[in-house]
């Protein structure tokens, strides 16, 4: 569009130029003056470039062809227009980024700068003025009460909701609460063993769906092991009964492999279908080119059993040679958000990108979401990690977020308390630390609003079976209810 407006005006100015000279011609008979600006500004418009241009050939091939991505950085020598100027013109040999002085014309340059400068503008949306003053919170279309409900847990990972109302809390450093309806913390005994390192530790709970009758709980956490070469960890998913406040006949249902020494991305939400089949998320443990495109691991996969951690017969790879039998889809990153869509039945999953790059996706029997060889962001060193943003046989995700947010938990909103957010969408940003309330049209999404702003990192929210929704955010680790205030 601009392209066309700027050639449309350089003809313009060709053709005013043209008929001027010739106005002169009449009067002097020789102008060579007016005849080199014609030279020149043809020339101009022969070389002429647009920044896009320009940043796709000079510096996409270092930088990434998502300028975007690219504008989501740490910044080494600042971002304002004078040293990006600077940057782009003479450049940080010791760094390894050449100068463009000889290459670009100063306004050639000037160009460059605003167009990385738009970029970086979609990055600072998100770098919010608000501080949190008070506890009621005006949205577009709803007055929320923030009801702190308890707080002192350290990092709130999972929450799951007792039929008599009451509920557990899964805290990353290894512990269980029950938070009574009088709002007291009590522990819980019996849980597993974690390696509370990096991203991993104690991480999501989930109720059998006929808890009432057979008090099953379901934790998933990181698993340690002592080998030769060293202590390593993964993915695991624990099963055991509650009886009071301590948990009886523990059992591992399922344990990720291979193991690996890295202590991040473990994935690990838990979601039954209203079939009664368990899915786990398990992340690609760092391991990008082994794991998620590799069915014969359970690295960067979503994963279906049944409450016994048997395999259904209907899962997509057990006739497979080599695969692991519980994988239902694949090419998954670090998914630390599943929620059944309970209109549809359908799962949704969230995952952490790269440098940019976060998705939300429709989880799919057998589908291949694409990560590594597809993906929206940049290595978070800057490097180029795949120019594909889409390839055949690879799902395309219903939403990315450039710059990343850092999605954790998420919920859909039912009931009747909160109408115009009815069958939306509610998902946690650790990054930015907000809730996106994401509205969604068809498995479209077509609006998206950000909701108290500068709460904390957001790590899960949940409806509640009174039909509030409730949400866990770290540092202090708080659980609040959202509580609708009229008028
Ligand atoms: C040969 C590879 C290469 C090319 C081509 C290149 N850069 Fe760089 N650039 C680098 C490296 C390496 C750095 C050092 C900082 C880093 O670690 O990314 C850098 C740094 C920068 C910085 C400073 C970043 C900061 O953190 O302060 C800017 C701005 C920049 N480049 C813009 C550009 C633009 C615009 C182009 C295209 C005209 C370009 N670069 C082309 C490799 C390259």
């Amino acid at each position: 569009m601009l392209k066309a407006f700027s050639i449309v005006f350089v003809f313009a100015s060709l053709g005013f130029i043209a008929n001027h000279q010739f106005a002169h011609q009449e009067k002097s008979k020789t102008r060579p003056a007016d005849q080199m600006i014609v030279t020149k500004i043809a020339a101009d418009f022969a070389s002429m470039a647009t920044p896009e241009d320009n940043y796709k050939n000079y510096c996409a091939g270092c930088h990434g062809e998502k300028m975007d991505a690219f504008a989501d950085r740490k910044w080494k020598h600042g971002n304002s227009e004078l040293d990006l100027f600077k940057a782009i013109k003479l450049g940080y040999a010791d760094e390894g980024m050449p100068g463009f002085d000889s290459a670009f014309t100063d306004d050639e340059i000037k160009d460059l700068v605003d167009y990385i400068v738009t970029g970086i503008k979609n990055v600072s949306r998100y770098n919010f003025k608000d501080s949190v003053r008070s506890n009621i919170f005006k949205t577009e279309s709803l007055t929320i009460r923030l009801d702190t409900v308890v707080s002192g847990i350290g990092i709130p990972w999972g929450m799951a909701f007792l039929p008599n109302g009451e509920m557990l809390v899964t805290d990353r450093g290894g512990k269980i609460f029950r938070v009574t309806k009088s709002r007291e913390l009590q522990p819980v005994t019996g849980g597993p063993q974690v390696v509370a390192q990096g991203q991993g530790g104690l991480l999501d709970i989930e109720l059998h769906p006929d808890f009432k009758n057979n008090q099953l709980l379901y934790f998933s956490y990181s698993l340690g092991k002592k080998t030769d070469t060293g202590d390593l960890a993964t993915t695991a998913v624990m099963r055991a009964r509650l009886n009071g406040n301590s948990l009886e006949q523990q059992q591992n249902i399922f344990e990720a492999l291979p193991y690996s020494k890295t202590r991040h991305h473990y994935g690990s939400r838990l979601e039954f279908d209203k079939s009664g089949f368990l899915y786990i998320t398990v992340g690609d443990r760092g391991n990008t080119f082994g794991n998620p495109q590799n069915l014969k691991s359970h690295g960067g996969k979503t994963h279906r059993i049944k409450d016994d951690g048997s395999i259904p017969a209907d899962n997509p790879f057990v006739n497979t040679p080599g695969a692991m039998p519980s994988i239902y889809s694949y090419g998954h990153r670090n998914a630390q958000g599943m929620v059944m869509n309970p209109a549809t039945g359908a799962m949704w999953v969230n995952e952490h990108g790269p440098r940019g790059g976060d998705e939300i996706n429709l989880v799919q029997k057998a589908k291949n979401y694409g990560w590594p060889l597809i993906c929206y962001g940049i290595n978070y060193d800057g490097t180029v990690l795949t120019e594909k943003t889409a390839a055949p046989g690879m799902e395309q995700p219903v939403l990315y977020w450039l710059p990343s947010i850092g999605p954790s938990g998420m919920a859909f909103v039912t009931g009747d308390r909160y109408k115009s957010w009815k069958g939306q969408l509610l998902v946690g940003s650790l990054r930015f630390k907000y809730l996106d309330l994401v509205t969604i049209k068809n498995n479209k999404v077509v609006k998206e609003e950000m909701l108290f702003k500068n709460i904390g990192r957001v790590r899960d929210v949940r409806m509640g079976p009174d039909g509030y929704i409730y949400m866990a955010v770290e540092n202090p680790g708080t659980i609040f209810r959202l509580v609708p205030v009229k008028g």
